[in-house]
């Protein structure tokens, strides 16, 4: 059954472990469910309490969600179940880092968001910044993006466990 304690992270926990933690919940809550608002709206809310369970600068999080293909648009995003402050509503392939991992495929970490031309400045407090896109097959379907209020918020192993949970949420949701 769920339970809100899934989003309970231990205080002092490792990264790793909060992000294995993470991706042993988000397994337990995607069995039965395949629907993507539900499956993404509870990643979302465990990715934003691991986040606060950690030090610095993973605590200094400040958005952490997903946008995902937009139905009505060629090569656009709309944005989805998200922790944080409203956000842009629509990114094109190719614009921002949200638009570059969709358009290349690939994880975009970026240590400072000044440094990242064309970055979507959805909200100035933002300054680091980590976008996985989730991929069906070839096509991508969403993205997992997450913001940080401070730079170099994210490194590899954000990076190595978000690519985990990407691939998870890929089998686990009918896109
Ligand atoms: N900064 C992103 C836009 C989305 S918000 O950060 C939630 C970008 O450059 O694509």
């Amino acid at each position: 059954m769920v339970h809100a304690d899934a989003s309970n992270f231990a205080e002092g926990i490792t990264k790793d472990d909060a992000y294995e933690q993470v991706l042993l919940q988000a397994e337990g809550l995607f069995y039965g469910q395949r629907n993507w608002v539900c499956n993404l709206s509870n990643a979302a809310s465990l990715l934003w309490h691991a986040y606060k369970s950690l030090a610095a600068p993973s605590s200094e999080v400040n958005w952490a969600g997903f946008y995902v293909l937009d139905p009505t648009a060629s090569e656009q995003l709309i944005l989805g179940p998200f922790q944080g402050k409203v956000a842009c509503q629509t990114i094109k392939f190719g614009k921002g880092v949200c638009g570059t991992a969709a358009a290349t495929k690939t994880t975009q970490l970026v240590e400072d968001v000044e440094k990242f031309p064309g970055h979507i400045a959805c909200d100035s407090e933002s300054q680091s910044e980590i976008v996985v896109p989730i991929l069906s097959g070839d096509k991508v379907v969403a993205i997992i993006d997450v913001d940080c209020a401070v730079l170099n918020g994210f490194d590899e192993t954000d990076k190595k466990h978000l690519e985990r949970l990407a691939d998870l949420l890929s089998k686990s949701c009918d896109w």
